[in-house]
């Protein structure tokens, strides 16, 4: 088992990665000194494959614990289902001493933390990430949110788990597609900050794709250093936090214009980020100008998506201006120089951003 220390003054916390380590969830929180009641929040989906080894363990450490499933989907990622979870802990006469433990993805992860974040101003809140995107990504870093029917995480806060519990064995049961999404978050950590992990992690397709236990865990620890070096620096997001929307940009355009029924989040920053790389390279940033072609390549053996096929190039301009990345005005860009190296600019002309768009299939 491998633990990592998130270091954020009064709010630092561990993660800890490995497999098979859910089943031992009852006493590392022991040994941690968690105390109180838990409220676990997971869904069906989860729950069929983790939440009885979870409850077993609990229980074995003498913990007192009730569960709330909510519905699969983000869609449930709403503030009608947080305040399902405010009344199950009404009801359940929850203090302020006790826990939320997440176990889940993202969604669950962001819904049960903005859930513990708003509980009497801020209960104890552990996460229990179950896919290859929420424990590299989601789960660190404390940002929690709902969606609104207008935006993604339009609700939200920053709140720092006490703990976090990387089960890499829990990618057995995910399906192919959400583990090619979680890969692109992954890669998109080297790219934006470690050149030797992108070249480690895209050299390596046989022992990923054959869910290598020390192999996973090796990625997943590597993915969240790089993750915590970045909040670690700027936990508000008030500068350099943005790197991490490398091919977000473009990312969430794709999702909105397709109405997130198309393409999985981590597709869609695939092409996103070969797209940031074009742009840097029509803007004379890059400095290896092979690397959309190189980046197009490493997603395509994942089976990810690195063009975008008759989607309206206007839709897509349209879509991008109402990002919320949009500042006084002007569209941000975070691209690369080089592998390892990315900026974030904001004087992109948005004939070029339409250019690369018609280039890499885009329609009229
Ligand atoms: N807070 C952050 O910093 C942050 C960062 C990135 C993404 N997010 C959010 O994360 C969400 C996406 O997370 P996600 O990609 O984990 O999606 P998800 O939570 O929807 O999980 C994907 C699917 O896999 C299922 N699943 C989860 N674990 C499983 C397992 N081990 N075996 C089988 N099925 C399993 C889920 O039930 C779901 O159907 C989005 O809402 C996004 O906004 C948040
Ligand atoms: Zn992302």
């Amino acid at each position: 088992m491998e633990e990592l220390k998130i270091d954020l003054g009064v709010r630092s916390y561990s993660v800890l990665i490995g497999s098979g380590i859910l089943a031992g969830a009852g006493k590392i929180l022991q040994e941690r000194g968690i105390k109180g009641r838990l409220l676990i929040v997971t869904n069906p989906t989860v729950a069929r494959y983790y939440l009885k080894p979870l409850q077993k363990s609990l229980s074995g450490a003498g913990y007192d614990h009730g569960v709330i499933k909510i519905p699969d989907g983000e869609s449930y990622k709403s503030l009608r289902q947080a305040n399902r979870i405010y009344d199950a802990l009404v009801a359940g006469e929850y203090d302020r001493k006790a826990t939320i433990v997440a176990l889940g993805g993202g969604v669950i992860g962001d819904l049960a933390g903005f859930a513990a974040a708003t509980y009497m101003r801020g209960i104890g809140f552990i996460q229990v990430p179950t896919t290859l995107l929420s424990q590299v990504d989601s789960s660190i870093g404390g940002k929690t949110a709902v969606n609104h029917p207008r935006g993604k995480n339009m609700i939200g806060a920053f709140y720092q788990p006490q703990l976090v519990i990387s089960d890499v064995a829990t990618f057995r049961t995910l399906p192919e597609r959400e583990f090619a999404s979680g890969l692109a978050e992954v890669i998109k950590h080297g790219i934006i900050l470690d050149e030797n992990y992108f070249r480690l992690v895209s050299g390596e397709r046989e022992n990923l794709l054959s869910l290598d236990p020390d192999f996973l865990t090796w990625v997943v620890a590597g993915s969240c250093v790089i993750k915590a070096r970045v909040v670690e620096e700027d936990e508000m997001e008030t500068g350099r936090r943005a790197i991490l929307n490398f091919g977000h940009t473009l990312g969430h355009a794709l999702e909105s214009v397709t109405r997130y029924e198309v393409y999985k989040h981590g597709e869609a920053i695939a092409v996103g980020m070969v797209a940031a790389a074009r742009i840097a390279r029509e803007h004379g940033l890059l400095q290896d100008k092979g690397l959309p072609e190189q980046l197009a390549a490493v997603f395509a053996s994942f089976g990810l998506p690195v063009a975008v096929p008759g989607l309206s190039v206007q839709e897509l301009m349209a879509a991008l201006q109402v990002d919320k990345k949009v500042e006084y005005g002007k569209l941000r860009w975070v691209l690369p120089r080089r592998l390892g190296e990315v900026v974030i600019v904001d004087d992109i002309p948005a004939a070029l951003v339409e250019q690369v768009i018609r280039e890499m299939g885009g329609a009229k």
